[in-house]
């Protein structure tokens, strides 16, 4: 598909067509563009992003949405039931980890998640006379607290993390000074899947008098039935006390329709930091909870009707075979000496060739590996440091049959690895892209050059 998609079969728009198109053949195209792209990962070959995959559950919210497509939430005395969505969203969401209140916002997606309560921390500070505020994290934190702390001029401080790929407590210590304002963790890691100390965190946040952030974007609604269904998940929620906010994508293990997050904080003074208000303003006075002025409806409804859809049961039920698939994909990973897993995980499970001194050999290529794999449609995560690849398990990844035919194209992957010792794999490690590589000539040109490059239409 290269850089320029379906250049070949439909006329490219350069300004608006004169004439409307009819809406049946506009129809036609993005039935035929979705169901292309939506083919793979019915067969469950993609390692997360597509996280419910069941259809009958999306039509569904489709139609939910359909109703507040173009309800502007904004206007709160227009969409009453909004208000009442956005209102049991947040305290669903707030009892599942065990806050004390329900206290939250509901925001765009995880990154939003991310960069709020950067902003909340930051005033936090300047209350108490912090000019130069910090933010420590291990290194595995996710690239959003780190965009966060660089729009809010924030400092961020690197932890680096244990051989079990979570935050190393002395590091993040000795990183924490009167300027810190917060500390993050994540529950579970993009990379890894890994969760971090948090009760340590939480401590250490309670000792200096801090904040302290759970980035539970992509585990916060799995990992939450973890301990009722006996998978060894530690508790990372507001039990303990020293965590001031978490967030939980609801687009996400949330099954809700992407463009939807929860975040929630330990007390509405904290959240108060992040409305922005302008009561004087000529247009009235403006408030808003958030970075977002118009909102669509249609989100907040289908993130509300995923939840009372699914209720208890139906995501129980939903996270036992995904903590069962995970399992297992730690079990065929493990019948190959070549490759080892990184950590403890539970539902997003990394992996990485083992070292010449555990292998007794030259080691293997993981991208190697995942070349082999992308050549049957698995799409794994490329990641580095090390270089590795993660399987995030999502409920496609589930159905009967999928675990046994990972199974057989790694067996054939590892092999296809150990005869190319010592040549270039054609996959790395690039967050978005299945791990594929960045074209040599674009990242020549600049990384900044290959995003200018993924919007460029095709030559007239
Ligand atoms: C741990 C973690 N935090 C934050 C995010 C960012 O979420 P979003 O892509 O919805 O902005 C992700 C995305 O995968 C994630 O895995």
């Amino acid at each position: 598909m290269g850089l320029f998609p379906y250049a070949d079969r439909y006329p490219v728009n350069r300004e608006l067509p004169t004439t409307g198109r009819p809406r049946a053949e506009i129809l036609a195209q993005i039935e035929e563009m979705s169901a292309a792209e939506d083919a793979v990962a019915h067969e469950g070959k993609i390692s997360g992003s597509i996280y419910s995959g069941d259809e009958a559950h999306y039509a569904f919210l489709n139609e939910v949405f359909g109703h507040y497509s173009h309800a502007n939430v904004i206007q709160r005395d227009m969409y009453p039931s909004a208000t009442r969505f956005e209102g049991e969203i947040i305290a669903m969401t707030a009892a599942l980890m065990h806050a004390p209140q329900p206290c939250g916002v509901l925001t765009s997606g995880g990154t939003e998640s991310l960069m709020n309560p950067l902003l909340v921390y930051r005033e936090w500070g300047r209350e108490r006379g912090i000019t130069q505020p910090n933010l420590v994290l291990p290194s595995t934190a996710h690239p959003a607290l780190h965009k966060g702390a660089h729009y809010f001029g924030i400092e961020v401080r690197v932890a680096t993390v244990t051989d079990q790929f979570v935050a190393d407590m002395d590091s993040v210590r000795s990183l924490v000074d009167e300027n810190t304002v917060a500390l993050a963790g994540s529950a579970g890691s993009y990379p890894h899947g890994l969760i971090d100390p948090i009760g340590e965190l939480s401590d250490l946040a309670v000792e200096r008098g801090i904040n302290l952030h759970v980035d539970g974007c992509l585990g916060g609604f799995i990992l939450c039935w973890g301990e009722e269904l006996g998978a060894g998940v530690p508790v990372f929620d507001f039990r303990h006390p020293g965590v001031t906010s978490i967030s939980a994508d609801t687009h996400k293990y949330g099954f809700g329709l992407k463009g939807s997050s929860v975040l929630l904080y330990r007390t509405p003074e904290l959240r108060r930091k992040q409305y922005f208000i302008m009561p004087d303003w000529e247009g009235g006075n403006y408030t808003s909870p958030g970075m977002s002025g118009s909102r669509s409806g249609g989100i907040i409804a289908a993130a509300w009707a995923a939840m009372v859809t699914l209720g208890r049961e139906g995501y129980l039920a939903i996270a036992a075979d995904i903590f069962r698939t995970a399992a297992r994909l730690r079990e065929i990973i493990g019948e190959h000496p070549e490759l080892r897993v990184l950590g403890d995980p539970k539902f997003n499970v990394a992996f990485a060739a083992s070292t010449a001194e555990a292998l007794g050999d030259d080691p293997i290529d993981i991208f190697h590996v995942n070349d082999a794999l992308a050549a049957k449609q698995w799409r794994m995560n490329g990641l580095q440091h090390p270089p590795a690849v993660h399987f995030c398990i999502t409920r496609p990844n589930t159905l009967p049959g999928v675990m046994d035919r990972f199974a057989a194209d790694l067996h054939e992957a590892v092999g296809y690895a150990r005869e190319r010792r010592g040549t270039q794999p054609r996959s790395g490690a690039t967050y978005g892209a299945g791990g594929a590589s960045i074209p040599r000539e674009k990242v020549a040109a600049g990384i900044s050059g290959w995003l200018d490059a993924t919007q460029a239409l095709p030559p007239a």
